[in-house]
């Protein structure tokens, strides 16, 4: 949401706030570094198979540019493109593709070269959205898009997805009802949310997703003042 906003100008800066090592290691190779190109070449370079990724998975001090490839890697080749520990690795894939199923170099890397040629207009915080949030809540010239895991409910599908799978989900609601920009939040639709969204005096609105099984999902999205979307 972050990279479209940037890509379209609707906002003179964004700036990305993501607390997971793996996936911060892509965003300040790419944003913060300036590594965009070497990684582009690195994934365009990389000879794909079983062996090759599995020396590339196994090294360890790692400069942080080698740390994105891995991560990029990772989710290539695991099921979902789950990170977490436990993730499990694609068997067949599309068309019986197997590990390579999935690794589609030249888009990875131009996708890659065109959020480097915007970094300027991007910023990248490894850290605590939260804090974040804490931070800014005066700030009435910024808004906020806030994709949390979904783990607020017994129902929640983020817990194996993400090693930082759980945050203190009352706490979000109530920062995000203290919020004096504007804000968007997404979540899974589950009574115990639509409970706290109503408990900060936020609106809310379900809209219908597919998840990767192609399977329709309600979700909600979750905001001050939502008439605009009705
Ligand atoms: C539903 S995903 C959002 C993914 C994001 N929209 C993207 O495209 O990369 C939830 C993300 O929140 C991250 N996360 C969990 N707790 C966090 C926290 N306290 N601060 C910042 N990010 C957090 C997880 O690591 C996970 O990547």
């Amino acid at each position: 949401m972050g990279l479209s906003v940037a890509f379209e100008q609707l906002a003179s800066r964004v700036t990305l706030v993501e607390l997971d090592e793996q996936v911060a290691a892509v965003w300040k190779a790419i944003i913060s570094e300036g590594l965009g190109e070497w990684l582009a070449d690195q994934i365009i370079d990389l000879s794909f198979s079983l062996e090759t990724v599995e020396t590339l998975l196994q090294k360890r001090s790692l400069t942080i540019g080698e740390q994105a490839l891995q991560t990029i890697v990772k989710n290539r080749i695991n099921r979902g493109g789950i990170l977490a520990p436990g993730a499990g690795r694609v068997k067949y894939g599309e068309k019986g593709r197997g590990i390579a199923s999935r690794w589609y170099p030249k888009t990875l890397a131009r996708r890659i070269r065109d959020i480097s040629a915007i970094r300027e207009r991007l910023r990248f915080i490894h850290g605590d959205g939260l804090d974040f949030l804490r931070q800014h809540t005066l700030h009435q010239d910024m808004v906020f898009f806030i994709d949390p895991p979904y783990t607020a409910s017994s129902n929640c599908p983020g817990k194996r997805l993400y090693t930082h799978s759980s945050i203190d989900h009352e706490r979000l609601f109530e920062l995000a009802g203290q919020l004096a920009g504007e804000f968007l939040m997404t979540y899974n639709f589950d009574e115990p949310i639509v409970e706290m969204a109503e408990r900060y005096h936020l609106d809310w609105h379900i809209i219908v997703m597919k998840n990767t099984h192609h399977i329709h999902k309600r979700e909600m999205i979750i905001g001050r003042d939502l008439a605009w979307l009705r």
